[in-house]
């Protein structure tokens, strides 16, 4: 019994720090989680949809939760900040015949990108 009250109390700890480290607000976890839709400012709001329409065409919004959670891509462990964002839309701009994405799509979730990285390093 004692051993499971201890579980539960590191479990508890374990949560709170972790959602103290997280500075921008996420939903869902695993393979669902995402950006808060309720934290995405108004003006923000169709650069949120397009990003979660073009950038779920190969992989989920997860990767993109986080490197901007944790300043590195998941993938290439390379430091993901406004530079890195900015050279990964270009990147995927170039894909664009494997996916319907154009130059503004782009350029409205470079923007989004843009505010959660200075959210998250509030
Ligand atoms: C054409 C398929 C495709 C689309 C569309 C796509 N990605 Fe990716 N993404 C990948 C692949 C493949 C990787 C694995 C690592 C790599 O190749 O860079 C990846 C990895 C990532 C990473 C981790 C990079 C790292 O350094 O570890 C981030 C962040 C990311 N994608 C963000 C986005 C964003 C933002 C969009 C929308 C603008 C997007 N992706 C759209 C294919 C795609």
């Amino acid at each position: 019994m004692r051993i499971l009250c201890y579980v539960v109390a590191l479990f508890i700890a374990l949560t709170t720090f972790s959602t103290a480290e997280a500075r921008i607000k996420v939903s869902g976890n695993g393979e669902q989680l995402n950006f808060d839709p309720e934290s995405i400012p108004p003006n923000l709001k169709a650069s949120y949809d397009t990003m979660n329409q073009v950038c779920t065409n190969c992989h989920s919004m997860k990767k993109i939760v986080i490197a901007v959670q944790t300043g590195k891509g998941p993938d290439t462990k390379q430091p993901f900040d406004k530079q890195a964002a900015k050279a990964y839309c270009i990147k995927m701009l170039r894909k664009k015949d494997k996916v319907l994405m154009t130059k503004s799509d782009i350029k409205s979730v470079y923007q989004l990108l843009n505010y959660l990285l200075d959210e998250n390093a509030k």
